[in-house]
């Protein structure tokens, strides 16, 4: 299907909410980008046996945030690409591209902010020892994590939990949220 909205996919990892957003023709979008931080990064490989055009740098070879995030905005906006879909993307965005795409970033974390921002939001709350807690989609400001809430989903933490079967869980609830708050959220802009 294709979206005259264009989106981006930004992520450094594995990229498991990178393939569920692809995966999903229905979002009111069309992800023609991954946008990565790290050139080692498997969501890399995802992106490319996909056919997903990728711009990929490396942070340590730029003297500030604004180098390297001018440069991401040039690709973008050469693209015609104007929402920004953050998924383990492990870096704050800086002003350069938060004042050129206000509003249209978004952040998936797996927690039900306010509550364990940061890295490790599954471990922070194993070890908090708390009996729940979920997977938030926001929009992106300035801060860690700390942006308006659009849709959170409460998940329950068990006894027997370990770290795998809870991020489990969670990476089912994401895969699930993270394009239905998209497709609904397009609809409505
Ligand atoms: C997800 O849990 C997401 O909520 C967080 O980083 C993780 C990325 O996982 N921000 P993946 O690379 O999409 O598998």
């Amino acid at each position: 299907m294709t979206h005259n909205k264009r989106a981006a996919v930004f992520a450094s990892g594995t990229g498991s909410n990178f393939l569920a957003l692809i995966n999903r023709v229905d979002i009111g979008c069309e992800i023609v980008s991954l946008v990565c931080d790290r050139p080692d990064a498997t969501v890399i490989d995802k992106a490319k046996a996909f056919g997903i055009d990728t711009f990929v740098f490396n942070p340590k070879l730029y003297n500030e945030k604004s180098a390297y995030e001018s440069e991401i905005k040039r690709y973008l906006l050469t693209a015609r690409i104007e929402w920004l879909f953050l998924a383990g993307y492990m870096r704050l965005i800086g002003p350069t591209l938060l004042n050129e795409f206000e509003g249209k970033i978004l952040n998936i974390h797996p927690s039900l902010l306010p509550a364990f921002p940061g890295k490790d939001a599954i471990g922070q709350a194993l070890d908090a020892g708390v009996n729940e807690t979920g997977v938030t989609v926001h929009f992106v400001d300035e801060g860690m994590d700390t942006g308006p809430i659009i849709a959170q989903e409460r998940i329950l933490i068990n006894k027997d939990d370990t770290r795998a079967s809870l991020q489990e869980r969670i990476q089912q609830v994401e895969h699930r949220l993270y394009p239905e708050v998209i497709k609904q959220l397009l609809m409505d802009s």
